[in-house]
């Protein structure tokens, strides 16, 4: 049994066309009118492919076929939200492969023991609504339902009201089930597959996530009368920080990356002392205890930064998400699954975060990459070759019908 990679290639054509930016990429931030239109194509198609699709309180999205037994399901899934000027594959491409799964399955009348189905969680991306994975981690129990629903965006609208406005916030309680498996296919977003020459990556685990927030308010004041000595400027303190930030992996050694990739400086204009400005902080590490180091290191930066500027910084560590090791015997059916196939393919450890690392806290769970063009992600040159995609939806289609006990 195989996936049909015309029909695949078709619906991202189609969903990718919800949200298409002029060069190519896409915006579909997290509850958006794109995103309620790219939720109700995918439901359609759910729905046509014979799938029982339920929201639940998170707008999270499933679509499930009855196993031959009463037994835990199966699923497989990702989001369906992008960053702004983002690219077309970063989880549509999870989304449409596990569809394409459930197309194949139905198409072949297989009826595997366990149920097997999808999902499409809710604000992945951390885009729009702090922090990231948003409505996998309220289904694993790691985050509050009334914390994620009073999350804002830039413009101070809620979460909770957004999820209402496009029709998505469900009547299912959005807390942990039992589930056989999770399976995730993800583009790899960094260079190692295509370096290596290979299809496929057999996902092992993903490395330790931490995001700070913090805000300097120094004295907003006239940018022409007002000599340098008696300035306290916000963003030459923040200028220091994001300079310093830079340095940190260094001095940690080992994998370490540290981003600071969002800055609000106020009032923004060319002619006035910024008095206010906030910014992320972004690490990421295979090893937890580098994470540690690391925060340490921003709260003594951030320290002397605005004493030296003689600004005010207030500093929150607001979101971390552990190192995680996936389940064995997930990781070798995905292995098992790509070597039936044939294909070129290695183990690795993802660098970004994915619903599957806190599905992962709920049930035996396991991931699929694909190569990305020049390694490229977050932005509109995101590419990945369909060749390669039909290998990782085979994968993942192995995989899943091991599991769910479907003889294939
Ligand atoms: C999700 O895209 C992440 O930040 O890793
Ligand atoms: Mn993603
Ligand atoms: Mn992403």
């Amino acid at each position: 049994m195989r996936i049909d990679r015309t029909r695949l290639a078709a619906s991202m054509e189609a969903l990718g066309r919800v949200g298409e930016t002029p060069r190519g990429g896409l915006t579909r931030l997290a509850l958006s009118d794109e995103d309620r239109r790219g939720r109700d194509l995918l439901v359609g198609w759910m729905r046509e492919a014979g799938l029982t699709v339920t929201v639940d309180q998170m707008g999270n999205v499933f679509g499930l076929r009855a196993g031959s037994d009463a037994l835990p399901p199966v699923l497989m899934g990702s989001h369906a939200d992008s960053v702004p000027t983002g690219g077309k594959y970063d989880g549509q491409l999870g989304v449409l492969c596990a569809l394409e799964v459930l197309r194949t399955l139905a198409e072949r009348g297989a009826r595997p023991r366990h149920p097997v189905g999808m999902v499409i969680f809710t604000n992945e991306e951390g885009a729009r609504f702090q922090p990231a994975m948003i409505g996998s981690g309220v289904l694993a129990g790691k985050i509050p339902l009334e914390d994620a629903y009073n999350a804002r965006d830039r413009d101070g609208k809620r979460l909770g009201d957004e999820l209402e406005r496009i029709g998505y916030l469900g009547p299912e309680p959005c807390i942990p089930r039992p589930a056989r498996a999770y399976l995730e296919l993800h583009i790899e977003q960094g260079p190692i597959l295509e370096e290596e020459g290979l299809p496929v990556g057999v996902v092992e685990g993903i490395v330790a996530i931490a995001w700070s927030r913090l805000t300097l308010t120094g004295v907003q004041d006239h940018a022409g009368p007002t000599p340098m000595r008696i300035r306290h400027d916000a963003l030459v303190a923040a200028a220091e920080v994001v300079r310093a930030v830079r340095e940190i992996p260094r001095r940690v050694g080992g994998d370490m990356v540290a981003t600071v990739g969002r800055l609000d400086v106020s009032p923004n204009i060319p002619n006035a002392i910024p008095g206010r400005v906030s910014l992320s902080v972004d690490f990421r590490d295979p090893d937890e205890a580098a994470i540690t180091r690391a925060l340490g290191m921003l709260d003594r930066i951030v320290k002397g930064a605005a004493r030296r500027e003689g600004v005010t910084a207030e500093l929150e560590h607001y979101w971390r998400v552990p190192r995680t090791n996936f389940d064995p015997g997930v990781v070798d059916a995905v292995e098992r699954a790509v070597r039936a196939l044939g294909c070129g393919h290695r183990r690795i450890l993802s660098g970004a975060g994915h619903d599957a690392q806190y599905m992962a806290a709920i049930c035996p769970t396991g991931m699929v990459f694909v190569p990305s063009r020049a390694g490229r992600s977050h932005c509109e040159e995101e590419f990945t070759a369909l060749d390669d995609i039909e290998h990782g939806a085979n994968t993942l289609l192995l995989a899943a019908a091991e599991l769910a006990g479907a003889s294939v």
